[in-house]
């Protein structure tokens, strides 16, 4: 791995900089990325870059052959998986990925089985981790809190690399990366995602899929980006703000079933209500929002149905079966585009690069 650039600008200085400007902190000097904190680190390239990786490692993995070569890639390197929030998908996804690669993977779910409950903070727990191991795979309810730890353990002996696997309500990067995955792999033989419109439905206000997905979305040409939610939970002016900036074309909307029709991909969420202060998500009716099997018949024979899971009633299950309906494999995807990022972290793609064409080309 080469050397990493979070050392070289004070905290104070570091959290004064608009998103926009972090991102090349993150990143090694060959433009690999070290920490991934945020989606406004990943430009273009660097995109098609991971997709493709991740489509190499996904076929690789097909045979016992190509499996022994992945897991020969990092078997000297330890990752801690440190998610002090629920979760399933991204959890067993990025442990899936550290297997495939070789990694030996360790865990801290509860904090109420860590020293915190000793009175430790969470900055010295995080650093106790990186005595231990070689990358850590973060997941915490504080905005900011991973960049803040990647700042600290950068300027310590013993930088290791951070990985936001979903912060507060503000940023989950690499959900983000796998729904771009999905997109490419789903509209690959349509000229990829450029021109394509984008419907995001459902709590858009506390998502942090969304947030992450629709900046993505911003690399690729001519892609429209719809947002459907009740007003309370209608998407923040802060994103709104960077598709302006960006010059990309959005509508906002309360109707549903008026956008059905000009989706070619419809990407559903669940009603954040863990960030309820007084059950106010209760109140607002969400019904509207389902994606219900009647609604099959309103969408194009091409258009994907996403959701970044869990989900609650906004898909109904009968949906399942219909081959539009994306998320199992999206899911599925996640496990190959964390693969190539790990991959690319501890600078193994060009390997993996070479045993494709080698074997698979
Ligand atoms: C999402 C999350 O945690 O933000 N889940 C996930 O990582 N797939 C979405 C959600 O919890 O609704």
């Amino acid at each position: 791995m080469r050397r990493q650039r979070l050392d070289q600008i004070s905290w104070e200085d570091f959290q004064k900089l608009p998103l926009s400007k972090k991102g090349p902190y993150f990143l090694q000097s060959d433009g690999q990325p070290y920490h991934v904190l945020i989606a406004q680190q990943f430009d273009r390239a660097s995109l098609d870059h991971l997709c493709h990786l991740a489509t190499r490692i996904r076929r690789i993995a097909k045979s016992k052959q190509g499996m022994e070569f992945l897991a020969g890639l990092l078997p000297h390197k330890r990752a801690m998986l440190d998610f002090s929030q629920p979760s399933s998908r991204t959890f067993l996804s990025f442990y899936a990925a550290c297997q495939i690669l070789g990694l030996k993977v360790a865990e801290v779910r509860d904090p109420a089985t860590s020293s915190e409950m000793k009175g430790e903070s969470r900055e010295d727990s995080v650093r106790t981790f990186s005595s231990y191991f070689d990358m850590i795979i973060m997941r915490t309810p504080l905005q900011g809190f991973a960049e803040k730890m990647a700042w600290l353990l950068s300027n310590t002996e013993r930088p290791i690399p951070i990985i936001n696997a979903g912060s507060g309500k503000d940023q989950h990067p690499t959900q983000a990366l796998l729904d771009i995955y999905t997109l490419q792999r789903s509209f690959e033989k349509m000229n990829g995602i450029e021109g394509k419109t984008i419907v995001f439905v459902g709590d858009l206000a506390r998502g942090r899929t969304v947030r992450s997905l629709s900046y993505l979305l911003t690399k690729y040409p001519n892609v429209t980006q719809y947002f459907v939610a009740p007003e309370k939970l209608q998407i923040q002016q802060d994103v709104l703000d960077q598709l302006d900036a960006a010059g990309v074309t959005y509508h906002v909307t309360q109707d549903f079933e008026a956008v059905l029709p000009v989706a070619d991909a419809i990407y559903m969420t669940r009603i954040q209500d863990e960030w309820d202060e007084d059950g106010e998500s209760q109140r607002v009716d969400i019904s509207k929002y389902y994606f219900k099997a009647e609604h099959l018949a309103q969408i194009k024979f091409s258009t994907i149905i996403m959701h970044p899971l869990p989900r609650r009633q906004e898909i109904a299950a009968a949906v399942d079966h219909d081959p539009r309906a994306m998320y199992w494999r999206q899911m599925r995807n996640g496990m190959w585009v964390r693969s190539a990022l790990i991959a690319s972290i501890f600078d193994r793609h060009e390997e993996i690069d070479a045993y494709y064409q080698r074997y698979l080309k």
